[in-house]
């Protein structure tokens, strides 16, 4: 047998696996028409500016885009009120949790975060020689901040909270939040995921710019791919004080935020009215889809984003095979360790009711009956 010349610490490592892409699909199942309901993209796509601004952008592909996306920098920093020297702009929120793992982790220190929740965080570690220690969530699916602060021993680095975690859509409470930050070892960094911050619509609710501006030893990270419907761009920052965003900046590829990416992101930010009209759609949406799913006989709750963790008390991995065949992509939990639950995106209002549509017939026939 040929030696395996791969890096001991990534050998166990498979690949990210997004929800089912559209081209497999259709290479599959020679598939009509694919709803994507398994990656929490946004349904309405980019805002008209953005998307005119990016068609300008393309005319200057031969030009390289800036080297740090300093107008980006800026746009953010009038936006959250932080100066623009405390951002990193990456190539999507997973480049930057991919910086930030290789910033901060030695070889056998160790990471903290609660499971179930976004798998790169596993990657990353092992990938820089770490040590994953993962935490299961509390009973109603929320990052237990208790048992991580338990969790921290001499050999601890990192804590990262994804708030709204993905795949359950909680978030804790942001009183203990800040509590937590404030109770961490000073040698210990905070990573606040917020991939999905903007979907927040608790009044008064403090998130990583408030955490930041305190001064709290916390890297914010967020990204465009959700709200602001750039997933195809690949567009996330980070943002946190001087001393703990420089090393981001050190480690990051140059031009890692490309011209058209950059262009579509400002964009967007100035576009306030289509932020209003997708939060606004995306909440009306889910209400329904709520009541709809209870109907079906489904436990779930309301979350605090652009997709639902529903438990159909039923091997859901049968249901999305089903729903695959009709063109229909949706999450299985499986992975996570829960097979009878489906984390999937709310869509546009028309494919919201065929989903249900088709689960009431899947549902309905004997084999998958409640
Ligand atoms: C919690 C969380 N963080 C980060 C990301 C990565 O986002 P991006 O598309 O910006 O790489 C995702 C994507 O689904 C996510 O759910």
């Amino acid at each position: 047998m040929t030696e395996n010349l791969w890096r001991s610490t990534i050998q166990h490592l498979d690949p990210y696996i997004p929800g089912q892409a559209a081209k497999d699909a259709e290479n599959q199942g020679n598939l009509k028409e694919v709803v994507r309901l398994a990656t929490n993209e946004n349904p309405h796509g980019p805002s008209p500016k953005a998307i005119a601004s990016m068609q300008k952008a393309i005319l200057e592909g031969h030009f390289y885009p800036d080297l740090t996306s300093l107008a980006l920098r800026k746009k953010l920093g009038s936006i959250h009120g932080i100066d623009p020297e405390n951002y990193c702009i990456g190539n999507g929120a997973d480049n930057i949790i991919t910086l930030v793992i290789a910033s901060y982790v030695n070889p056998g220190e160790e990471v903290v975060y609660c499971t179930p929740t976004f798998s790169e965080y596993h990657k990353n570690t092992l990938l820089v020689g770490g040590t994953p220690i993962e935490i299961p969530t509390t009973k109603d699916y929320k990052f237990d901040l208790e048992a991580m602060l338990e969790a921290i021993t001499e050999k601890t680095k990192l804590v990262i909270v994804c708030n709204p975690n993905n795949p359950t859509g909680t978030i804790v409470d942001d009183k203990e939040l800040r509590a937590f930050f404030r109770r961490l070892p000073r040698k210990v960094v905070a990573v606040l995921d917020e991939a999905y911050g903007e979907f927040i619509s608790v009044p008064n609710y403090s998130t990583g710019v408030e955490y930041v501006k305190e001064g709290l030893p916390v890297i914010t990270i967020r990204t465009f791919s959700k709200l602001y419907g750039l997933a195809g761009m690949r567009v996330g920052y980070a943002f946190a004080k001087d001393e703990l965003i420089r090393p981001l900046q050190a480690v990051r590829e140059p031009f890692a935020c490309n011209r058209v990416a950059e262009a579509g992101a400002v964009a967007a930010l100035e576009d306030e009215d289509y932020k209003e009209k997708v939060l606004r759609e995306n909440s009306k949406e889910m209400e329904k889809m709520i009541k709809a799913f209870r109907a079906l006989g489904c436990s779930v709750e309301e979350t605090h984003t652009n997709f639902l963790f529903i438990d159909m008390k039923k091997d859901t991995a049968i249901i999305a095979n089903e729903l695959f065949s009709k063109g229909f992509f949706i999450r299985p939990c499986a992975a996570w360790g829960y097979p009878e639950h489906a984390r999937i995106t709310i869509g546009s209002a028309e494919n919201n009711d065929r989903l249900i549509q088709h689960l009431q017939e899947i549902m309905t026939e004997t084999s998958y009956q409640l």
